[in-house]
């Protein structure tokens, strides 16, 4: 990624622009097994702060695994994966997921994860919930620190739905959303949980060509917006093409090939990996 050059003085900008280039994220050697079958085998990535970065590859290649193993919903078998934040470097590898989230990372799942009985806005304001600034005395008795503190998860809440497109959809049940809605919700629930990695898995998946150029434009608005690093799973070749830095393609839980776009899309073994795939890389 091309970071520009810092514009203002102080240590707030310089601070920025040092901190543009490190790495944030770095799985080493990870391997995953089931049983039998290594979903991942021997998988090293890194993240730097800021990056916009694609993790793709066919059917039933790794991909999810690797964003399971990153959040925690299954220790890896072999390998580190350290994270790093406020300066500190940590082995997040075998992690309880809602310390992974609290330290940092948060996602969207391929198949859809909302509380489809409630509101849009519930849906939200449950995923800021995780961090807040209030006890059990407040939230039981109604203290005048609860009321503050609601008023405050209303407000942002609003304020990311508002970003998501989805305002106007407040007050409707999950569920009546659209599958495009659905997603965009997914990804508000995520941010609620103000993530420095934020890991998409197939946020196009269902979405129309209108949408899903809706949609590209708005991954990299929240990019700027939030200081995000983000890792894409993605099948749609479009999306991944145009927004993401860097690629990283898995095949039968492997790295392939890893580089910018087109350096992936010229690599013999990525177009093997594809071919009899609908997808044109
Ligand atoms: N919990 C599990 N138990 C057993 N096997 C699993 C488990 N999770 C994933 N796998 C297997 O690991 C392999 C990789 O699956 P994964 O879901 O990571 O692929 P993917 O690249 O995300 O595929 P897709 O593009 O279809 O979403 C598959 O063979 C899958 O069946
Ligand atoms: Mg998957």
């Amino acid at each position: 990624m091309a970071h520009p050059a810092p514009q203002a003085s102080g240590p707030a900008a310089s601070e920025q622009a040092d901190r543009a280039g490190e790495t944030l994220l770095s799985v080493d050697k990870v391997t995953r097994n089931f049983g039998g079958l290594s979903a991942v085998s021997n998988v090293s990535l890194q993240i730097r702060r800021g990056e916009l970065v694609g993790l793709i590859g066919p059917n039933g290649a790794g991909k999810t695994t690797v964003f399971n193993l990153l959040t925690g919903v299954y220790p890896p078998s072999h390998g580190a994966i350290e994270f790093t934040r406020d300066d500190r470097t940590r082995d997040i590898g075998g992690m309880a997921p809602h310390r992974i989230c609290a330290a940092g990372i948060g996602r969207t799942f391929q198949n859809i994860r909302l509380f489809k009985d409630l509101s849009v806005l519930d849906n939200v304001k449950i995923a800021m919930q995780a961090n807040v600034p209030y006890g059990l005395f407040a939230a039981m008795f109604h203290t005048p620190k609860f009321h503050k503190a609601e008023v405050e998860i209303v407000d942002r809440s609003m304020e990311l739905l508002g970003i998501m497109n989805l305002a106007d959809k407040a007050g409707a049940q999950a569920r009546n959303l659209s599958y495009g809605d659905q997603r965009h919700l997914e990804i508000a629930r995520a941010l609620a949980t103000e993530p420095t990695l934020l890991l998409l898995d197939e946020p196009a998946a269902g979405m129309n060509p209108a949408e899903t150029s809706q949609l590209t434009d708005l991954i990299t608005s929240l990019r700027e917006r939030f200081k995000l690093s983000i890792l894409l799973i993605e099948h749609d070749m479009s999306l991944v093409m145009r927004i993401c830095e860097r690629l990283y393609v898995l095949d039968h839980g492997v790295v392939i090939a890893s580089g910018s776009p087109d350096e992936v899309r010229r690599h013999p073994k990525v177009i093997e990996a594809y071919l009899g795939e609908e997808a044109d890389v």
